[in-house]
Formats: C-alpha cells, sequence, structure tokens
C-alpha cells in the first residue's frame, strides 16, 4: 500500500492501521488539513513515533485551480490537534510525491493507491503518467458523498479542497472505491476505544488516543456525535478488509461550475441497463456501510499490535 495523506487526526491513525496491516511502502504528504509544512512534518512524527520503517515525500503545497484552504477548525492549528510532537530526527526521502507515485507503481506488483487528502497529487501523477491506473493493483479514495457534505451542504472536505483534482480522478480511473461520508459517518471511535487504546500503554497506541481525545471533543462539538469519525482509518480498513463494507458500482462525477454544488460528488444511482436511461459507466464503487464495531475493532488491534512489532 502506498497512502497519500494530509495528517491530520484521522491521517494520522489510518498510518498507523496501515503500518500493521499492510506491507506500507511509503507515505506522500499533500496540502489539506493543514498547510503542506505541518502535513509533512505530521507524517514525518507518526513514522517516528511508531519507529516506522516508511519513506516520506513532500507533495504539492497547494490545489491545481481552488484556493487554498484548510480543516484547522476540526484538527487543530498543527493539524494533530493538541499532541505534543517530538523533535523530528526524521526527514523526508524527497519532495517529489509525484515521481514518487509514478516510480513505485511501476516498481511494486500489485500496488494499493490509498488517498486520504486532497487529490492534487494524484491528479498530477495521472498528468505525468496516464498509464497509471492499469500500474496498480487498486485505487481507494477517502473522500465525496452520495448524499450529503461536511464543508458545505453538498460537498466533502477532500473533494471539495481541491475538486478539479478529484474531477481528473474520478475521470481517468476506470474504478475509483469511494470511501464516502455516507459511511465514514457510520464509523465512530468513541471514548471506549480511546481509553483501550491508552491502557496498552505503548508509543503508537499513546499516540492514538492522544489524536482521539481531540478528535472525539471536536466531533461532540461541531456535530453533537458521542464519537469521531475516523474516515481515512475507515478508508485503509476498506482495502484490508473489504468483507466488513458494503458498496454499489456507480457513475460518479464532480460539479466543479455549480454556485451551491461545487466539489460535490455526483452519484448516479439510476438503475442501469434499462431503455431510456442515460447513467453512464461505473467508475466508481460507493460504500454506503459498514459493520462498525468489527471495523472499529480491527483499528485499536491493529495499532496496539503495532507496539509489539
Ligand atoms: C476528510 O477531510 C479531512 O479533514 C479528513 O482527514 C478526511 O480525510 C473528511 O472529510
Ligand atoms: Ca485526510
Amino acid at each position: 500500500m502506498l497512502i497519500d495523506c494530509d495528517p491530520g487526526l484521522d491521517d494520522a491513525i489510518a498510518l498507523l492501521a496501515a503500518a500493521q496491516l499492510t506491507d506500507l511502502v511509503g507515505i506522500t504528504t499533500v496540502n489539506g488539513n493543514v498547510g503542506i509544512d505541518h502535513t509533512t512534518h505530521n507524517a514525518l512524527a507518526v513514522t517516528q513515533i511508531a519507529d516506522l520503517d516508511v519513506p516520506v515525500h513532500r507533495g504539492a503545497a497547494r490545489p491545481l485551480i481552488a484556493p487554498t484552504i484548510d480543516a484547522a477548525y476540526v484538527h487543530g492549528p498543527t493539524g494533530l490537534g493538541s499532541v505534543e510532537l517530538p523533535e523530528l530526527s526524521r526527514s523526508i526521502a524527497s519532495d517529489d510525491a509525484v515521481g514518487f507515485i509514478c516510480d513505485t507503481a511501476r516498481a511494486v506488483d500489485d500496488l494499493h493507491l490509498v488517498a486520504v487528502g486532497p487529490l492534487t497529487n494524484i491528479a498530477l501523477a495521472l498528468r505525468a503518467d496516464p498509464d497509471l491506473p492499469s500500474r496498480l493493483g487498486g485505487f481507494t479514495i477517502m473522500g465525496g458523498g452520495a448524499h450529503a457534505g461536511n464543508v458545505t451542504a453538498v460537498a466533502e472536505f477532500n473533494v471539495w479542497a481541491d475538486p478539479e483534482a478529484a474531477a481528473i480522478v474520478f475521470r481517468e480511473f476506470p474504478m475509483t472505491t469511494m470511501v464516502g461520508l455516507d459511511v465514514t459517518h457510520r464509523v465512530l471511535m468513541r471514548p471506549a476505544d480511546r481509553d483501550r487504546l491508552r491502557a496498552a500503554g505503548g508509543p503508537a497506541a499513546g499516540l492514538a488516543a492522544d489524536l482521539l481525545d481531540f478528535a472525539v471533543a471536536r466531533a461532540g462539538e461541531i456535530a453533537g456525535r458521542d464519537g469521531a469519525p475516523i474516515h481515512d482509518a475507515s478508508a485503509v480498513m476498506a482495502v484490508v478488509r473489504p468483507d466488513l463494507f458494503r458498496g454499489e458500482e456507480h457513475p460518479v462525477d464532480v460539479e466543479l461550475a455549480g454556485t451551491l454544488t461545487r466539489g460535490m460528488t455526483v452519484v448516479d444511482q439510476r438503475p442501469r441497463g434499462r431503455a431510456g436511461e442515460d447513467a453512464g459507466r461505473a467508475n466508481a464503487r460507493v460504500l454506503f456501510d459498514a459493520d462498525e464495531a468489527a471495523v472499529v475493532n480491527s483499528i485499536v488491534d491493529a495499532v496496539i499490535a503495532l507496539d509489539s512489532a
């Protein structure tokens, strides 16, 4: 697995789970929840705290066309809540995330690319190598939603942050697994999960517990939820344990021009194949539901196991 991310509380937990559950060959960073300096610093800090031998490559500092926005109101000013980050002893492997994505797709058989931030690096990688999709074993994003948004009524943050990049990605990849808000809002990590992590005591579990302190509090303040959606960790789990998720294949495109709907993932759920219907070819597997307890327990178990790996 290669993860393109913008850590971000849930990105950090996704990295920890992926490090335990997959052969994680690299991390690329993108501007998103916070600026590229912070997201890159945070990715390095996660690998350092959890003692992961995984290279971090720095990527795009701004969206393709859209103005830069952030989600510091959700993730805190540094992107990792109130976690006290250690002084970095690690540094980036390169500042060419796009080159690393393209080279790794050529070099590694059956690579699964998982993008859990704005899709800027992925769109640029498609421009650099239009054959990228055929070189991959799979492609999964956290982004979008068929029925609701979180930044606007209809737009989800990762798509809203770089809609032009998201549109390129949905148009160029023949099949994207879309782990959007429909499913991620059904998978919440709660105070009891945080307590299990904290009681385990290791550095990765302790970091995840600290991240959840902030995430759970913000989810309560912002949305009145009794737990935090860990969007990006759900995307990793959808790759590792697809049996825990329910989805359907549909045509998906991104609205770029709408005054109220820019950044919306338009999911065409009309039945296809009958006369008179003009729905296009399905280009995404859109996930709608998951076995919440099984997904959350798998994430917690993975992070705890990482400390004894
Ligand atoms: C997505 O946006 C970011 O804030 C999170 O890290 C996640 O990738 C959820 O909309
Ligand atoms: Ca993210």
